[in-house]
């Protein structure tokens, strides 16, 4: 049921068909380069895209903007108390600060880090650290087809080999990513998180939890995990789910509800104390780390409103909408829909194209092209050199965009589709230096030729 209505509105409008390829050539067939009024819906990301409400706005006009001792610190301090269970905080200016601060305090050179995936911000902080991020997905997480409710754990074989390889002493960190973005959005179970925390109890890590997605995971896991019931509140769940956790980082720009923002949180004095170090030489004041007064205020509300169940049930149905109307037309997504993004399968798609011309970026490509419908590749242009299904993500921001956007890109997608084996696939035509993030930057151009699977 939906749980809002607009008292601010902006205004779209979808570009010509001539612009929309001026613009799509000039971008290098990168859709991180388009400027975005020629962009019409635009599903780039749910991160920091969303419409805050009209309490974090009467926030942030009372944020206070102290260097040191702000109140809208304590309010955000109490919030994350209150919420997540923590008793201290470090703000970071979004989630990636967060990743430096709690990562670069935590790993050295030579450290192996299993995550159930490591988000691409995630494995860029790690092995930026000289450390090794391993993905230890569940069994059948890549398979677009299968129907299981938790395909976000982390599979503790998988960690369990990776310790006997390398040895405990050199895995002093496991990371847990709920929702796991890398893995269509898909939950993580509280089970999965106990027996995280035992595995890291029994190899004396650290077990962190990347809680950006903290109140769509915990919705799911009130769907779906016997052990809570309907009627066990979302807030009992978070606080149990991330209770296992020795700090979490988060990006305040995901369930904080806020344009920017992030924050590392433990209950652990010790470590508080070093990430406080680490943040005043890359954030700035424990106090503010990174974010204006106002900004902390405005995630303090919002941190609250995540957990309201009204507003977490409208937003999987939201995300499940969208999905519907794209399954509708025949659109092969990943099933079951995740929390935050519909993921559409473009290796099943575009199936007569092999993954070196890139059918994820071709598809997304076409369908700015067709309907300047924005969204992003997560196959073999993102994460070059490991085995994943060919995904294209349509993120959905938050409190954002209704049915009628929705209709707009399921029909956008049936018309790519119905000329999908027209498609030639793309070729880099130029990248960075760093591959963990070259999707980033990297410019593309279409082949002349299709390079065809078989
Ligand atoms: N961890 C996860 C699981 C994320 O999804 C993100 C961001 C980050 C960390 C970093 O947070 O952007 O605030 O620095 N994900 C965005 C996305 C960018 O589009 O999925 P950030």
């Amino acid at each position: 049921m939906v749980a809002y209505k607009s008292k601010v509105v902006e205004p779209i409008s979808l570009p010509s068909r001539e612009r929309r390829e001026r613009a799509l050539e000039a971008a290098g067939y990168n859709v991180f380069n388009l400027a975005s009024e020629d962009v019409f819906v635009d599903l780039l990301t749910d991160s920091g895209t969303g419409a805050m409400s009209d309490a974090q706005w009467a926030a942030l006009v009372r944020g206070d903007e102290a260097y040191a001792g702000s109140r809208s610190f304590d309010r955000l301090a109490s919030a994350v108390r209150d919420v997540m269970g923590f008793e201290y905080v470090v703000p970071t200016h979004q989630g990636r600060g967060a990743e430096n601060v709690l990562y670069g305090t935590l790993l050295s050179e030579g450290d192996v880090v299993p995550n159930n995936t490591h988000f691409d911000t995630t494995r860029a902080h790690v092995a930026n650290q000289g450390a090794e991020p391993i993905d230890c997905p569940t069994p059948g997480a890549f398979d677009p087809s299968l129907e299981a409710p938790f395909k976000g754990d982390l599979s503790l074989e998988h960690a369990r080999e990776v310790v006997d390889e390398v040895g405990a002493d050199r895995v002093p960190v496991v990371i847990q990513t709920i929702t796991n973005n890398s893995t269509a959005g898909q939950p993580v179970s509280v089970e999965n998180t106990r027996r995280v925390r035992a595995f890291a109890d029994e190899i004396d890590a650290t077990f962190v939890i990347d809680a950006c997605r903290f109140a769509e995971n915990a919705a799911f896991v009130r769907q779906r995990e016997p052990d809570f019931a309907d009627d066990v509140a979302i807030d009992e769940i978070v606080r149990e789910q991330l209770s296992h956790a020795d700090a979490v980082v988060m990006s305040g720009k995901k369930d904080g509800l806020v344009n920017a923002g992030g924050f590392v949180a433990t209950d652990d004095p010790d470590l508080f104390d070093r990430c406080k170090q680490r943040a005043i030489l890359y954030e700035g004041f424990p106090t503010y780390g990174g974010m204006a007064g106002r900004d902390l205020a405005a995630m303090a509300v919002g941190l609250r409103e995540a957990v309201d169940a009204s507003y977490v049930e409208d937003r999987l149905e939201s995300v499940q909408t969208l999905a519907s109307l794209l399954e509708d037309v025949g659109v092969p997504i990943y099933r079951p829909v995740g929390g935050h993004a519909v993921y559409l399968d473009a290796g099943e798609a575009l199936s007569h194209l092999s993954p070196s011309a890139f059918p994820g970026q071709a598809l997304v490509c076409e369908l700015y092209r067709e309907g300047g419908v924005r969204g992003v590749e997560l196959g073999s242009f993102a994460f070059p050199g490991t085995e994943r299904p060919e995904l294209v993500r349509l993120a959905v921001p938050r409190r954002t965009y209704h049915r009628e956007h929705f209709e707009h890109v399921a029909e956008t997608a049936e018309a790519v589709l119905e000329s999908a084996t027209t498609v030639a696939g793309l070729e880099l035509a130029s990248e960075p230096t760093m591959p963990e993030i070259r999707h980033f930057t990297a410019e593309l151009e279409p082949r002349s030729t299709p390079s065809t699977s078989n």
